[in-house]
């Protein structure tokens, strides 16, 4: 038994890392600023005598006594993480100095939570880990590209400079059951507008292409890569390969959820990315990575989840 730290443990993919972290019999602490998690999302396991929740931004230090960290903390939604730049940047950057600072300090291994984003808009395609990306410095979506780019190059200075035990994944687009309703994510977003009959926005032609990966296959692929031993630290990879255009996606959730809203389309926003879509040969070959759920099972489970979630 251990007991681990899972910072932005009440959002989307930190409540399912608590979740499947108590189920394995660990100790748990969720450490969120509820900046865009939420309480919902964890209260199911506020009973459990092993977890614990603390409200506090991983832009402070803080102590604690753990075995082990999953670095999750940082609004991962384009709305949300553009809503304040600067706190986002700081987020990624001192929520990564502060978690290493206390991995290195209590000699725990920690994770971090990088992204596709960090690919940019790719000039390669599809993304392996060798690509190292095309990204601007001034967008809307620097903040969090840049942020986390040097999220990751801290993570590779700890390890190289004090031999701190780390992880690095690529976590490509995710979704699932407990996404905000209105964060302006793509799956997220097609399901509620179908499902409230409101306009399904398009952006560009739709003709961009993204990989989904459901929240089960991406959850089982980080808890295998931190349990792995070895020297690996990453990066690695970890999404559905599976591609899709967006206006295939808004076509299956329209038919999925029998709606009769419309499709519209808007104009492309700035550095949008046109496609993404992970290599995966690394964690397959690592730790045995292949999704299993596919698009449909996974929108079936998503849909059912936000008519729940609307009825209230
Ligand atoms: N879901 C995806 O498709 C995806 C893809 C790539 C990377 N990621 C990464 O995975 C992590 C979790 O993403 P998610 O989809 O669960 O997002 P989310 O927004 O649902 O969860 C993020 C959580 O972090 C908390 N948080 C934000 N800033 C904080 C701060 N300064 N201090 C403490 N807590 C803070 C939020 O309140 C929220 O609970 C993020 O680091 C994100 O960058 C997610």
């Amino acid at each position: 038994m251990k007991r681990i730290l899972v910072t932005g443990g009440a959002g989307f993919l930190g409540s399912f890392l608590c979740e499947r972290l108590l189920a394995a019999g660990n100790d748990v602490i969720s450490l969120d600023n509820y900046f865009c998690g939420s309480k919902k999302n964890i209260e199911h396991l506020m009973s459990n005598p092993r977890f614990e929740a603390i409200r506090h931004d991983v832009t402070q230090p803080i102590h604690l006594e753990v075995d082990e960290i999953y670095n999750f903390a940082c609004p991962a939604s384009p709305v949300h993480y553009q809503h304040n730049p600067v706190h986002t940047t700081k987020t990624c950057v001192m929520g990564a100095i502060n978690m290493l600072e206390l991995a290195r300090n209590v000699n725990a291994k920690i994770i971090q939570a990088s992204t596709s984003e960090i690919y940019g808009d790719p000039l390669v395609h599809p993304q392996s880990e060798e690509y190292f990306g095309n990204v601007n410095t001034m967008g809307a979506r620097s903040c969090y590209d840049e942020g986390k780019r040097v999220a990751e190059t801290l993570f590779y200075d700890y390890h190289k400079q004090y031999g701190t035990e780390i992880r690095v994944i690529r976590i490509f687009n995710t979704y699932g059951p407990r996404m905000s309703v209105n964060d302006g994510r793509v799956v997220s977003n097609f399901i509620v507008q179908a499902l409230q009959g409101e306009d399904i926005t398009v952006y560009g032609k739709g003709d961009q292409t993204r990989s989904f990966c459901y929240v089960d296959d991406l959850v089982d692929g980080i808890i295998n890569f931190m349990n792995l031993s070895g020297s690996e630290i990453g990066p690695i990879n970890l999404g559905n390969p599976g591609e899709f255009t967006i206006l295939e996606l808004a076509q299956k959730v329209l038919q999925m959820t029998n709606s009769k809203s419309k499709i519209i389309f808007k104009d492309l926003p700035q550095n949008d990315p046109m496609q993404r879509k992970p290599v995966i040969e690394k964690a397959k070959n690592l730790i045995n990575f292949s999704p299993k759920v596919d698009l449909e099972k996974g929108l079936e489970k998503t849909i059912q989840y936000f008519k729940k979630v609307l009825e209230k």
